[in-house]
C-alpha cells in the first residue's frame, strides 16, 4: 500500500486537464503508440466534440522512482457543474489532487469550487502552473495568485506545459513525495467507495471503486449498501487503457467490478460496496441520491412515435441513471414525458443522444426547476411542481418555494459593475466580494436556480466580454412569489408554452415572450393573435400577420421540378414543427422564454 498514490486533476475548463493526463500516461509508458488518441480519457464521441469530460474514469500507471515501483491511480473528474456530485465522489476516492491553473487565464470559478471540494476531503494539493509555453503566459503573476489562494510557497508551484512536456517529471515526483500513501486495513471487512460506473451493452454495468478497507475478490458475494442488493463479483481488475482482470483488489487501490448488473440505476455513485456475509458497520459517508435539478417535457414531433420514444428513453436510462422521466400529456403536444436532468448541459446531451443514437426527432419544452407549493388547506405538505401545469390553483396557495444556489463568479475588476447589475436583475443578492488580486474579483451571490436556467450564461459572457467564470452549489429552498404565465395562440391556451415566473417579472417577460413568438412562428394564411395571460388576465398581445401569397404561387404554370423542390424544402423546414390547433409551432418557440434578450 505504501507505494500506491491516488490522485485526481482539478482544473477550470480548458486549463489543460485532459492534455496533462495524456502527457502523464505518455511519460510513464502507459500507452502504446497504437493506443494513442488525441485525448485519451475522453472516450464518448459527444464528449470529445464538446471538449468536456462528461463521465469520470480512472486509469492506473506504473512508475519507477528512485529504484522503487509505484502504482499511480489517476481518477478523472467531470468538468461541469451538472456533474458536481460525481466530482465530489471522485475527489473522495483520492489522497491528493493536481490543481491545474492556466498561466494565461489564472484562477477561475471552477478552480476555486473544485479546490474547496478537495480541501473538504483533506486532499494534498499540488499546484501546477500549466501552459507556461504560451506567449501570453503570466508566470510570475499567476504564481502569486496561486500562492495567495493556497497559502503555499512559490517553490511548490510547478511550472509546466502539458503541450511540450515541460515539468511532467517534476509533477510525477511531487505526486510520489507529497501525496500520502493510502491508509487502510486489508484485514478489515470490505469497504469500497463507488466513484463512477459505466454502462457497457455487452458486459453490463462496470462499477469503478476505491477500496478503503479489506479486499474485493473475484467470485466474492458482495453487497451494495445503499441499494441493499447482493451480487457476485464476476470479475474484478485494474484499469489501464484496457481492463486487466485480477484475483483481488486490496485496500488502497482502485479498480473495476463486473457483476452482471444490467441497469445503471442499480449502481449509485457514492455507495459503499461491502462483503455480503460480514458487511461493514461503517458505510462510507457522503452518499447522496443525485436529484434532477431541471425538468422539461420531451415530445415526439410525430405523435405516432410515442412508443419509440418511450423505448429509446428506457434504453438511455439503462446507461444514464441520472435521467428520470414520467409520462405526461399536453393538450398541445399530446403524449410525451416529463424528464428530470442534472442541469442544462445534461438536458442538451440527452436530447442529442436521442437524436443521434436513436434517430428520434423530439420537441423539448421550456425547462423549469422543481418548486414546492404549499396550499392553505395543507400548509405542511409540499406539492412538488415539476411542470407549470402542476401548480395548484393560485387562490388556494399559501406559499411557494424555489431552489436557490450560491453562485461564485470570478471576473476582472472592470466588469464588476456589469456582473453585479446582471445578477441583481436575476434576483441575486450579493453575499461576498473579494479581491483575489488587484484586477481579479470573486463575487458570491445567492440566486434562484431558475434564473440560471433562463439565459444566464450567455448574458454573463456578454456583459463581461467573456472575462467571467461561473460556478454554483445548491443551498436549499426559499419562499418566492411565483405566477404561471400562459400563452394563447389564436385565443387557445398552449399548455406547453406556459412558464412559472416570478411575479415581479411576469408582465415584462410575458410581453417579451409574445414578441419573440411573433418572430419565431412562421406566418400562415390567417392572422394569429398571441397573448400572454396570468389566470384570466391578459397581460400582453401581439399579432402574426397573415401571409400574403402562397409560397408556390409564383411557380404556377412554371417548371414542375422547381415546384417540387420548393415543397421539399418546406417539408424539411417542417421537421421540428408541431401543429397545435391550426397553428404550426417550431421547436425554437417552445424555448423562446430562454432567449428573450
Ligand atoms: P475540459 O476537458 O474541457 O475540462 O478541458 P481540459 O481542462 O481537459 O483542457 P484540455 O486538455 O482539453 O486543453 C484545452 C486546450 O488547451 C487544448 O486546446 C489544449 O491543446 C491546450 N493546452 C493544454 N495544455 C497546454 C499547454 O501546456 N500549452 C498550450 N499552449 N496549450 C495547452
Amino acid at each position: 500500500m505504501k507505494n500506491i498514490r491516488n490522485f485526481c486533476i482539478i482544473a477550470h475548463i480548458d486549463h489543460g486537464k485532459s492534455t496533462l493526463a495524456d502527457r502523464l500516461l505518455d511519460f510513464t509508458g502507459s500507452v502504446t503508440e497504437r493506443e494513442k488518441q488525441n485525448q485519451l480519457l475522453d472516450s464518448m464521441d459527444l464528449e470529445r466534440e464538446r471538449g468536456i469530460t462528461i463521465k469520470s474514469h480512472a486509469i492506473q500507471m506504473d512508475y519507477v522512482y528512485k529504484g522503487e515501483k509505484y502504482v499511480l491511480n489517476l481518477i478523472d473528474t467531470p468538468g461541469h457543474v451538472d456533474f458536481s456530485y460525481e466530482v465530489s465522489r471522485s475527489i473522495a476516492a483520492c489522497e491528493g489532487a493536481l490543481l491545474v491553473v492556466d498561466a494565461a487565464q489564472s484562477i477561475q470559478a471552477q478552480t476555486i469550487s473544485n479546490l474547496y471540494l478537495a480541501l473538504e476531503n483533506d486532499l494534498e494539493i499540488i499546484p501546477v502552473l500549466n501552459k507556461v509555453d504560451l506567449p501570453s503566459a503570466n508566470v510570475e503573476e499567476v504564481t502569486d495568485d496561486i500562492v495567495e489562494l493556497l497559502g503555499c510557497k512559490p517553490e511548490e508551484v510547478i511550472p509546466a506545459s502539458a503541450k511540450s512536456g515541460l515539468g511532467i517529471e517534476e509533477i510525477l515526483t511531487a505526486i510520489i513525495e507529497r501525496i500520502p500513501a493510502p491508509k487502510g486495513n486489508v484485514d478489515e471487512s470490505l469497504q469500497a467507495l463507488v466513484f463512477d460506473s459505466v454502462y457497457n451493452p455487452f458486459r453490463g454495468v462496470e462499477t469503478y471503486f476505491r477500496v478503503i478497507n479489506g479486499e474485493i475478490k473475484k467470485g466474492q458475494k458482495i453487497k451494495f449498501v445503499a441499494t441493499n442488493r447482493d451480487y457476485f463479483a464476476d470479475e474484478v481488475g485494474t484499469l489501464k487503457l484496457v481492463q486487466h482482470p485480477k484475483q483481488s483488489i486490496k485496500a488502497g487501490d482502485v479498480g473495476y467490478l463486473i457483476t452482471g448488473i444490467k441497469e445503471a440505476r442499480e449502481v449509485k455513485v457514492g455507495d459503499t460496496i461491502t462483503d455480503a456475509a460480514s458487511p461493514t458497520k461503517n458505510p462510507i459517508g457522503g452518499f447522496e441520491d443525485v436529484k434532477p435539478m431541471v425538468f422539461a417535457g420531451i415530445y415526439p414531433v410525430d405523435t405516432e412515435d410515442y412508443e419509440d420514444l418511450r423505448s429509446s428513453m428506457e434504453k438511455l436510462q439503462l446507461n444514464d441513471a441520472s435521467l428520470v422521466f414520467l409520462p405526461e400529456s399536453s393538450a398541445a403536444l399530446g403524449f410525451g414525458f416529463r424528464c428530470g436532468f442534472l442541469g442544462m448541459l445534461h438536458m442538451e446531451i440527452i436530447q442529442e443522444r436521442l437524436e443521434r443514437e436513436f434517430n428520434m426527432t423530439v420537441i423539448t419544452t421550456v425547462p423549469n426547476v422543481s418548486y414546492f407549493a404549499y396550499t392553505r388547506k395543507d400548509p405542511e405538505v409540499a406539492v412538488i411542481v415539476n411542470n407549470p401545469s402542476d401548480l395548484p390553483d393560485p387562490s388556494t396557495l399559501d406559499h411557494v418555494e424555489e431552489p436557490y444556489i450560491k453562485a461564485t463568479i470570478i471576473t476582472k475588476s472592470d466588469y464588476v459593475g456589469n456582473v453585479m447589475s446582471l445578477c441583481i436583475d436575476k434576483r441575486g443578492q450579493i453575499t461576498n466580494q473579494t479581491y483575489l488580486t488587484t484586477d481579479r474579483v470573486e463575487l458570491n451571490f445567492d440566486m434562484p436556480l431558475a434564473e440560471i436556467v433562463f439565459d444566464f450564461y450567455d448574458r454573463l459572457k456578454t456583459v463581461s466580454k467573456g472575462y467571467a467564470s461561473f460556478d454554483y452549489t445548491p443551498i436549499g429552498m426559499r419562499t418566492s412569489k411565483l405566477v404561471k404565465v400562459d400563452i394563447l395562440l389564436n385565443a387557445q391556451p398552449v399548455d406547453a408554452l406556459s412558464a412559472l415566473i416570478h411575479a415581479d417579472n411576469a408582465a415584462h417577460i410575458g410581453k417579451k415572450m409574445c414578441e419573440k413568438l411573433r418572430e419565431l412562428i412562421p406566418r400562415q394564411q390567417f392572422d394569429i393573435p398571441i397573448q400572454a395571460a396570468i389566470g384570466a388576465k391578459i397581460i400582453s398581445r401581439e399579432t402574426i400577420k397573415a401571409l400574403r401569397k402562397d409560397v408556390t404561387a409564383k411557380c404556377y404554370g412554371g417548371d414542375i421540378s422547381r415546384k417540387r423542390k420548393l415543397l421539399e424544402k418546406q417539408k424539411k423546414g417542417k421537421k421540428r414543427m408541431r401543429q397545435v390547433g391550426n397553428v404550426e409551432i417550431p421547436q425554437e418557440a417552445f424555448m423562446a422564454v430562454l432567449k428573450l434578450n
